[in-house]
């Protein structure tokens, strides 16, 4: 989708406008009886109001607000998605968008991030007709970069994610990496398995087993020379190209339906970095993407096996389906090397995150100080992808002591998705947070802006909180 900066409207051209209040309506130019027509709906509590003129068409968004808080922001991208879906519905190609509104951008973003569709398996592609948004004001040219760059990198996380094993193997995701990498102009450094084996990461190595294909490390860099930080920010994603559980294989009929989507954490970290690098954002930060699929071959590691990681400490596996915090584990150890600031991971960790939450949000979990846990609760507002903090007790982390090793893979069904991030918290040396985004990486049906499938949930928030850092 192209998003123009216009300075005026042709004559008879579709047009959509932005409004808070009735008083708004005086700017545009409508007739008398259509001013009494939409004041009328107004006082209907419609919000979206379509007036036809023959040829061309206006839609009114009517967005009630006094001062732009976070909820606002939400109800202009919900407000975008509504007119985007009635332009699709009345094929129209492009649209000119007027508005005085601070809540434009976000509007704006609504429109863009409904507008997606996921085609590449379709013979029959019936792309959404709006193609083109005409914008005269209410938005700088700049900010319709930073907005273009922000629901791109939102996109092709799920694109990545909705992408199945068929095409997306370790390889073949490491080889988009550094595609993206090249299209965004952040450096990107890809391991591949004799090097993986000569830095002895025992976790990615012990899931890969099973598989056929190889496993791959990617290094990630953004370090623009204006970086504000001394020492990096470390993001780390969760990248099972495809989770069958392995020989603790997950029961039919249909719990591994959608477990392509098991790198939607590596798929936020990716696109973070395309926006943060494609916005030049003067910060340093770092991503790991360690990736493999998870699969019960001939030659897959097995329950009560016992593995040694990157970091030496060794891990009894009781459970090969808890194989994400095994390659997590190797990549946090890995980003110590870097003496980071601040290290973030995503991951479509448990089951048991989703089963708590579900959709709306983000668990996260960590030992940071509180200070980045606010700052990217903030984020989390304004993009909304709200997160809601798990406590992180030292208590959860005695049921992952294992009898025979260091540590043991599983810690049983009572607080799984803390014992998870206790695991986690084993590997780093530093300030971390752990975020699991089990619940909302993959949608079973669209809710507004978000579509079926792939959410691209984390590119949008690890953006804002770089922004902000
Ligand atoms: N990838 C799954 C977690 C998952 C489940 C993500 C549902 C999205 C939707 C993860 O690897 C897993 O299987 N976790 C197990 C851990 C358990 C064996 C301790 C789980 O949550 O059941
Ligand atoms: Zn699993
Ligand atoms: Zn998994």
């Amino acid at each position: 989708m192209e998003i123009k900066k216009i300075t005026k409207i042709g004559e008879k051209e579709d047009v959509v406008i932005l409004i808070h209040s009735e008083k708004d309506l005086s700017l545009y130019g409508f007739s008398k009886e259509e001013l009494a027509y939409l004041k009328e709906e107004i006082k209907k509590d419609n919000k979206q109001i379509s007036i036809n003129r023959y040829s061309y068409s206006i839609l009114v968004a009517f967005l009630p607000a006094k001062k732009v808080d976070y909820k606002v922001k939400e109800e202009a991208r919900k407000a975008g998605c509504n007119i985007i879906n009635s332009l699709n519905k009345k094929k129209i190609n492009a649209v000119s968008l007027l508005s005085k509104s601070e809540a434009i951008a976000y509007f704006i973003e609504g429109m863009i991030l409904t507008n997606y569709q996921f085609l590449k398996y379709k013979s029959d592609k019936k792309t959404n007709s709006l193609n083109t948004i005409k914008v005269v004001d209410g938005i700088s040219k700049e900010e319709i970069e930073e907005l273009v760059a922000i629901t791109t990198a939102t996109n092709y996380a799920r694109n990545l994610v909705n992408e199945p094993l068929s095409f997306l193997n370790a390889v073949q995701f490491s080889e988009e990496i550094k595609s993206l990498g090249k299209e965004a102009g952040f450096k990107v450094e890809v391991l591949n398995k004799s090097k993986i084996e000569s830095l002895k990461m025992g976790g990615l190595l012990a899931v890969n087993k099973g598989s056929i294909d190889p496993p791959t490390f990617s290094i990630m860099e953004w370090k623009p020379k204006n970086a504000k930080n001394k020492k990096p920010l470390v993001l780390v994603g969760k990248g099972i190209v495809y989770d069958t559980g392995g020989l603790s294989l997950k029961p039919t009929p249909n719990s591994m339906d959608l477990m392509k989507s098991d790198m939607g954490g590596a798929a936020a970290v990716i696109g973070a970095l395309y926006a943060i690098a494609k916005n030049n954002l003067p910060v340093h930060v770092i991503g790991l993407i360690p990736a493999t699929d998870n699969r019960p071959g001939g030659n897959a590691y097995a329950p009560g096996d016992v593995i040694t990681m990157h970091n030496q400490k060794t891990v009894e596996v009781l459970n090969t389906d808890a194989e994400g915090r095994l390659i997590l584990a190797d990549a946090l150890s890995y980003a110590n090397k870097y003496q980071p600031e601040l290290i973030i991971d995503a991951a479509t960790l448990t089951g048991a995150a989703a089963r708590a939450i579900g959709y709306y949000g983000v668990v996260a979990m960590g030992n940071a100080n509180e200070k980045d846990m606010k700052k990217l609760k903030a984020s989390g507002e304004n993009v909304y992808e709200r997160i809601v903090e798990f406590p992180f007790w030292d208590e959860y982390g005695a049921l992952i002591k294992s009898d025979i090793a260091d540590l043991k893979n599983v810690g049983g069904a009572a607080g799984g998705a803390i014992t998870a991030g206790k695991f986690l918290e084993h590997f780093t040396d530093y300030p971390y947070i752990h975020l699991d985004i089990a619940g909302p990486a993959f949608m079973d049906k669209q809710v507004d802006y978000i579509p079926k499938g792939g959410s691209g949930v984390g590119v949008r928030l690890f953006y804002n909180y770089v922004k902000n850092y």
